[in-house]
């Protein structure tokens, strides 16, 4: 899986045609989608026509996909599979995560709820089950390998230990703000690719983009602060995916070069301390801009 990926979770259509092609021209060969971005389609459009263009073949790249919550019911999930394969126009995926832990009452509503606005779970299927479902779409040969997004060390280790296949890749939030050690540790000693989303903290302002210490590494390198939070997000060992939206940004976030262990150390140093997305807690998606907080355990 190349390290460097590039994701699709952009709202508008014609932005992730245009976005995707300038991601695969920049050099970009990671692509990571969703059934919930809602955009597999134009996904799928966009990187026919990039590989035409570029002159590459499908094995030249590395395409994931996930698996929303409201399908989390075993016989729910080969068809929710088929489907994004379908959007997607390919015959065989790289990579397929269970988006996130959290099973909704299962149907074609991404969003279940009930009239208080309280969001109706699932309770009569376990992560383990769909897993399960999902070992069986590895056996099928349809899906190369499987993984797990938006969880924690807690419910990442009871499926590692009874998984039959092991999970590939865990997907989740991470950035200086949020170095997710303990599971960075967990992944690397069992194997597991761990790929961070929001490495720039999903361009939020203010925010990583603009802190003193990136920004001050950014000046000394020749760097853009984009730069400098993608070179150091790979330097300390994990896979990273980003969202640049035009030609040029795509460009700029694919040209990554090592940064010196001073300037790791002082990124590693920084004190602040913020979650960005609240969907590892709940199963529901959104970045929330975040007071921010320092360590000493808050
Ligand atoms: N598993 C999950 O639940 C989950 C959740 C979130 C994301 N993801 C995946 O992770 C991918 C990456 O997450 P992300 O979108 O938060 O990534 P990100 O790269 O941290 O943030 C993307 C935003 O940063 C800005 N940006 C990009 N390149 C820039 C540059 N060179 N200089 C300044 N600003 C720049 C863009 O803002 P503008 O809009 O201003 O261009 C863009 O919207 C998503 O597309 C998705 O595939 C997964």
């Amino acid at each position: 899986m190349p390290a460097l990926g590039f994701g699709t979770l952009i709202p508008d259509a014609a932005e992730t045609i245009t976005a995707t092609r300038d991601a695969l021209e920049a050099g970009f060969r990671h692509f990571d989608c969703a059934e919930r971005y809602g955009n597999e389609r134009e996904v799928g459009r966009a990187l026919r026509e990039g590989l035409a263009t570029v002159g590459i073949a499908r094995e030249d790249i590395f395409v994931t996909t996930k698996l929303w919550n409201s399908n989390h019911r075993t016989e729910r999930v080969e068809p929710a599979f088929e489907a994004s394969l379908d959007r997607l126009g390919l015959k065989y995926l790289d990579l397929y995560l269970i988006h996130t832990p959290f099973a909704f009452q299962p149907g074609d509503n991404q969003d279940p709820h009930d009239k208080d606005g309280n969001v109706l779970y699932d309770r009569d299927v376990t992560l383990l089950d769909t897993w399960k479902a999902m070992e069986a779409l590895v056996d099928h040969g349809k899906c190369r390998a499987i993984g797990l997004s938006d969880i924690t060390l807690e419910t990442v280790k009871p499926i590692y230990e009874s998984a039959r296949i092991k999970p590939a890749v865990v997907q989740v939030e991470s950035h200086p703000y949020l170095p997710e050690t303990e599971l960075l540790e967990f992944c690397k000693e069992k194997g597991i690719v761990f790929l961070a989303f929001a490495p720039l903290g999903h361009g939020m302002k203010p925010g990583l983009l603009e802190d003193p210490v990136i920004s001050a590494i950014a000046a000394r390198a020749g760097k853009t602060p984009a730069q400098v939070l993608l070179a150091w997000a790979m330097q300390r060992g994990t896979a990273v995916l980003t969202t640049p939206k035009s030609a040029a940004r795509a460009k700029e976030n694919f040209d990554i070069s090592p940064l010196s262990e001073d300037a790791l150390d002082e990124i590693n140093r920084i004190q602040t301390r913020q979650r960005l997305n609240p969907v590892v807690n709940t199963g529901v998606p959104g970045f929330i801009p975040q007071a921010k907080s320092t360590a000493q355990g808050k």
